[in-house]
């Protein structure tokens, strides 16, 4: 940790699927309305909409544009980085992280959505990750927990009491795939190579194969109820200040 420097600002904005309505629509571009009347799913629908209506949204009022000259450049680091060592087999299709571009250049957002929520962290010039995931109950909970949980994380589960590992495991999944997403890699970034703190603790990155030590991120668990898990992850060795909006600002932005 980098000591004597402010802390970083990042901010977070949760919002129900029951704000998406057909007049959010208009705030989505071309391309973000023809993925979006793919979704088979109402509530992929729902939750793709409200993702990218409320980052608009609050991109264009937090720099002071109008919501149509917001634009977001799709970036997947795994294609970029087969393109780049002519690996080959990328996908051709528009995908990855969204990178606000035009009037909101030099932010930073990472959006996901789960069950009934959307949550939405930006921060300015650091790279920043989200995660929210409802938690359920798997069938094949351990055979998830071998392609999710690092060999400490593991050693850890194990040793929890039944009632308490499937929650425990969907809050080791919320903090490694926030920091995965928070690189632009996603999941092909390896949920195992990176290891966190067990949930019933402070979240902290602990080690990291091929991306850093434990400074190369901050980590922090976001509280949505008992039914999910969340977590927000900056790739900084700064102390992080988050500002949590809850659904009813998120909803007033919406209804405007
Ligand atoms: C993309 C991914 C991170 C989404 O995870 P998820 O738990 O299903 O969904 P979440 O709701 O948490 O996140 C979805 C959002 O992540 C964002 N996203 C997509 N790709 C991303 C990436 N590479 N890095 C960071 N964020 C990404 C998008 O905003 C997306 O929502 P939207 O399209 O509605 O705006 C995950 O599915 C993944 O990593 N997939 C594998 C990557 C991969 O191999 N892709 C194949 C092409 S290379
Ligand atoms: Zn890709």
């Amino acid at each position: 940790m980098t000591l004597g420097s402010s802390p970083l600002e990042s901010t977070v904005w949760w919002a129900h699927t029951s704000t998406a309505s057909d007049r959010l629509l208009d705030l989505l571009d071309e391309t973000e309305r023809t993925r979006n009347a793919r979704f088979r799913l109402q509530s992929d629908r729902d939750r793709h909409l409200v993702g990218r209506a409320l980052a608009r949204l609050v991109l264009a009022e937090r720099v002071g544009c109008a919501p149509e000259d917001v634009v977001f450049d799709l970036r997947c680091r795994s294609c970029e980085d087969k393109a780049r060592t002519g690996a080959g087999g990328e996908d051709p299709s528009p995908h990855g992280k969204p990178v606000p571009t035009g009037a909101a250049d030099g932010w930073e957002i990472s959006v996901s959505h789960s069950g009934e929520w959307v949550v939405l962290a930006l921060a300015e010039g650091v790279p920043v990750g989200v995660d929210v995931e409802r938690i359920s109950d798997s069938r094949d909970l351990d055979g998830l927990a071998a392609f999710t949980l690092a060999d400490t994380e593991r050693r850890e589960w194990d040793t929890l009491p039944e009632a308490g590992r499937v929650g425990a495991f969907f809050g080791y999944w919320a903090r490694k795939e926030a920091l995965l997403k928070a690189t632009g890699l996603g999941l092909s970034g390896g949920l195992r190579r990176v290891s966190v703190s067990p949930p019933n603790s402070r979240a902290r990155l602990l080690g990291w194969e091929g991306g850093g030590g434990p400074d190369a991120a901050w980590l922090h668990d976001l509280e949505r109820g008992p039914d999910y898990r969340s977590a927000l992850a900056l790739l900084t060795d700064r102390a992080v200040e988050p500002t949590v909006h809850q659904a009813e600002v998120a909803l007033e932005l919406l209804r405007r």
